[in-house]
């Protein structure tokens, strides 16, 4: 499928984050056209329409039929993302699909089974992997210069009032939200410490409904996961902690650490390749702390008019990847084989929470992420 000069794009799923997808789109009219809006309910596609600009359809498949376009951006529920992807697969579309891809491992299969016979490009939302923060530590991680990993924590400690799991039937049911506040709201952090510690091989975790009512999911949970390399990792995910802190990944190694809270780099230390770390008897804390010699964003977030790490200005930068793969300048940074491994833990999470036993990930099928198979 040649790709015009500006990407058309379908939205699908025209609800808070729709709303967002709108935003930076409106932000990209130069380089892509919201061209069709879908929600079920006319009126919200109406509303992000207006906005954004767009025809209305009541499904994908009228919209199929009703207007030409190259990309679907998936925005739905969490358990409606297959549904709509293998569809828009199947038309020999582009998509973007928010995160988590879906709910179980075998709706995600099939998604990636859908793109290997259509041959397009995916990418899941995982904003975070694009911030600033993300990037310094990771390209550390990737020269070394955080030495042996040898463990990291993932900790989300947020609050969710009872009226945001009543704003909406899908929201806290294990079929549609596919989890509580490990899947829907700690799957950033949980995606950027497999990002940081690699391929994930065991879980064991408790999980409990504490502070909520009507949902079926979980709002604390609490693991550890054993990674291939040998690291060590900690899950802490919770809608239960009012007033609501801050997401937070620590990763950890014989020669650097790194600590991002909020998005925002807070702490580094890291061991440049060719130089030692100084041997310690006792680790020291305080002046070690490296941060004044990296750059944060500041100046990218600034010249788009955003603060590092806001929610548009991320999904900005993937949508700016995604075109620029679509261009073949670039490959995809977070695919449907990713956010699968991620996914996973979070899953096997669930699994032992249920039985009471570790949850070896070995036999799982978990994907390498090897993505773009276009
Ligand atoms: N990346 C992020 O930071 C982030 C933040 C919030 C939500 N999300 C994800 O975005 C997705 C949607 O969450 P939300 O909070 O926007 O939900 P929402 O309920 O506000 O919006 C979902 C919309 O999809 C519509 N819809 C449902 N099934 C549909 C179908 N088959 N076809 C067309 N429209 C359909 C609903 O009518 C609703 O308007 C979830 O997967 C969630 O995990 C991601």
């Amino acid at each position: 499928m040649s790709i015009p000069n500006k990407v058309r794009f379908a939205l699908v799923g025209a609800g808070i984050i729709g709303n967002q997808h709108g935003t930076v789109m409106r932000e990209l009219a130069d380089e892509l056209d919201l061209v069709a809006v879908v929600d079920l309910d006319r009126a919200k596609a109406d509303k992000i329409a207006a906005q954004y600009g767009g025809t209305v359809y009541t499904s994908l498949p009228e919209a199929l039929a009703g207007t030409d376009f190259d990309a679907v951006a998936v925005c739905t529920p969490t358990g409606a993302h297959a549904e709509v992807a293998i569809e828009a697969l199947h038309s020999g579309k582009h998509v973007i699909i928010e995160k988590p891809a879906e709910v179980t491992l075998a709706k995600t299969d099939e998604i990636i089974a859908a793109q290997q016979q259509a041959g397009t490009l995916v990418t899941v939302i995982s904003q975070h992997r694009f911030d600033p923060s993300t990037e310094i530590v990771l390209e550390a991680i990737r020269k070394g210069e955080l030495g042996r990993l040898t463990s990291g924590i993932a900790s989300i400690d947020w609050w969710r009032g009872q009226t945001y799991y009543d704003s909406g039937d899908w929201r806290g049911t294990w079929a549609l939200d596919g989890g509580g506040a490990l899947m829907n709201q700690g799957v950033h952090t949980v995606d950027l410490l497999v990002a940081a510690l690699g391929n994930p091989v065991e879980v064991f975790a408790y999980t409990a409904t504490l502070a909520h009512e009507r949902i079926e999911v979980e709002d604390v949970a609490v693991g550890v996961v054993k990674f291939e390399s040998g690291a060590l990792g900690v899950l802490h995910g919770s809608t239960a902690a009012f007033p609501g802190l801050s997401a937070r990944l620590q990763v950890h190694g014989d020669k650097g650490s790194a600590v991002i809270d909020n998005d925002k780099l807070t702490y580094i230390h890291t061991t440049p390749q060719g130089t030692e770390s100084t041997e310690a008897f006792f680790g020291s804390s305080g002046p070690s702390n490296q941060l004044d010699q990296y750059d944060l964003g500041n100046d990218r977030a600034a010249a788009a008019g955003a603060n590092p790490g806001q929610l548009s200005d991320a999904h900005r930068h993937q949508y700016l990847n995604f075109l620029a793969a679509l261009r073949g300048d670039e490959e995809i940074r977070v695919g449907l084989a990713e956010n699968r491994r991620s996914v996973s833990v979070i899953l096997a999470a669930y699994e032992s929470a249920r039985t009471g036993q570790p949850v070896s990930l070995r036999q799982s099928g978990t994907a390498q992420p090897k993505d773009q198979t276009s």
